[in-house]
């Protein structure tokens, strides 16, 4: 059955008039008894499928409802209706699947973002969620692309792990004791882990940077892509509790190569996404254009989506480290008139209200900050030299976008076996368990660097869509994890 189907995307590209043709999708709209709208998920057009009047029963022509899935025989022929090329004539309807109009949620008219999440099920059959979750899908395979074609190793670090990669210690446990109460104790009254299935205490990993570094330090240049969780208890638009990874670790690579990287590896994606996303990117650039409408003049954003994707592409990225940082927030005027929340001095770490003002409104542009406090920052990031006592900055740099802030966070790490057994003391990490973590810096250690982007606010800053609920299949949040 399948094989003989033309998807709807070949039909309107490249479709040959007066073919015969099967097409199957679900029904969008069916108006005057007459024009089908049908959709199969491959572009966001539907084809038109014209049924010559009387040539099918009732019944049938009843069944032709919103929702419902089709096959069609007909026949491709020129259009001569508004918006499309082509159109089919069909002779042959049959309903895979009836949807009954009265109980599909989904009609025909503009639903909102809020309650299309709550029936994320049928969101994909949208317009917007179809376009978003093609570019998603572009932009995962241009990861692929981009670090393949420079020879990067795709490494798989665990899912499961023992470590604290990030030393926040905002971790999902993972276990399989009883939670009633019965679980075996130490003497203490603690948990006794090593009863646990794997021995000891376990999580799920909230980067793969760690075990990326292992690979490092022999293929040279590998990445990760996976999912990451942390059960930070951050209800915004820019966190969610599962998300995608991109980490890729460079051996013989410096902070500067560490930033070339990774303003090469964005503007990759976005290029990608404008190169084979063109339609999808257009009618998400219509749909942001009207919902900016909707607010006041000075909350509109000066660029429409596309515009601000080649706009991006085309200009270089600030660089500026963190001491500047502060210097420009503390002479704003945002900071004179006491339009910020949150206090600006050296040593505090940037609120989404300074990083928004240094993008949106003093560059304009996106900004990459290094050189932030070492207090500030995680223990494997590499101590700049020559810091004057009380003023110790790392080796760190965060890329930060315009509506989005922090979209990747990275780091030249500390490859001196002592200065990194001091940062961990100073931290709290047992030295012993991370022997093997160590190992790198005992034999054969060499400066090398990395960095996390996270690929939903990667999708959402160009899809434009404002909540990361909406560039995840189905999201997970605090208190909430449906389907
Ligand atoms: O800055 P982060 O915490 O860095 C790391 O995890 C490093 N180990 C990366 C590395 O150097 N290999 O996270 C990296 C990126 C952030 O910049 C942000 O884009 C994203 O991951 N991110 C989140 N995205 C969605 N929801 C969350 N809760 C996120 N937390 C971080
Ligand atoms: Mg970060």
């Amino acid at each position: 059955m399948f094989n003989k189907r033309t998807k709807i995307k070949a039909l309107l590209s490249h479709g040959v008039v007066d073919q015969e043709v099967v097409v199957m999708g679900w029904v969008r709209t069916f108006r005057n008894n007459q024009f089908i709208a049908l959709n199969d998920g491959s572009t966001s057009q539907n084809i038109q499928v014209v049924v010559p009047l009387g040539s099918v029963d009732e019944a049938l022509l009843k069944r032709i409802t919103t929702g419902a899935s089709l096959r069609i025989e007909g026949k491709l022929v020129a259009s001569l209706g508004k918006g499309q090329s082509v159109e089919v004539l069909a002779n042959l309807i049959e309903i895979l699947g009836d949807s009954d109009a009265e109980k599909f949620p989904l009609q025909p008219k503009k639903h909102s973002l809020e309650f299309l999440r709550e029936i994320a099920h049928l969101r994909f059959r949208t317009q917007t969620f179809g376009a978003v979750f093609r570019i998603r899908h572009a932009l995962a395979f241009a990861v692929h692309q981009f670090f393949n074609e420079r020879g990067f190793v795709y490494l798989h670090t665990p899912i499961i792990t023992a470590s604290d990669a990030e030393g926040a210690g905002e971790m999902f446990r993972v276990t399989t004791l009883p939670m009633d109460g019965s679980a075996p104790r130490n003497e203490d009254g603690s948990i006794d882990y090593k009863e646990d299935f794997f021995g000891k205490s376990t999580n799920l990993t909230v980067s793969g940077q760690l075990e990326g570094e292992l690979g490092a330090m022999a293929f040279s240049e590998i990445y990760t892509f996976g999912p990451t969780f942390r059960a930070e208890n951050s209800n915004t638009t820019r966190h969610l509790a599962e998300f995608w990874m991109i980490e890729p670790e460079m051996a013989f690579c410096d902070l500067e190569d560490n930033m070339n990287l990774a303003e090469a590896f964005v503007k990759h994606l976005i290029g990608y996404a404008m190169e084979h996303c063109a339609d999808d990117l257009a009618w998400l650039d219509t749909r942001l254009a009207e919902e900016e409408k909707q607010k006041p003049q000075q909350e509109r954003q000066e660029m429409g989506l596309v515009e601000k994707l080649k706009f991006v592409l085309d200009n270089d990225f600030e660089r500026i480290t963190y001491t500047d940082a502060i210097n420009i927030l503390l002479q704003s005027p945002a900071y004179k008139k006491k339009k910020f929340q949150y206090e600006v001095a050296w040593g505090i770490d940037l609120q989404s209200e300074h990083e928004r003002y240094l993008v949106e409104k003093h560059f304009k542009k996106p900004v990459i900050v290094t050189n932030y406090p070492a207090k500030i920052k995680a223990f494997y990031m590499r101590m700049d030299d020559g810091c004057e006592p009380g003023k110790e900055t790392v080796a760190a740099m965060d890329i930060l976008a315009p509506g989005i802030g922090e979209i990747v966070g990275g780091s030249q790490r500390e490859e001196r076996l002592e200065r990194l057994e001091a940062r961990m003391e100073e931290f709290g990490i047992p030295v012993e368990e991370m022997s093997w973590y160590l190992d790198t810096r005992r034999f054969g250690t060499v400066p090398h660097a990395g960095f996390g982007l996270g690929f939903e606010r990667m999708v959402q800053f160009v899809t434009g869509m404002g909540n990361i609920r909406d560039v995840i299949p189905f999201a997970r949040t605090p208190k909430n994890c449906e389907f």
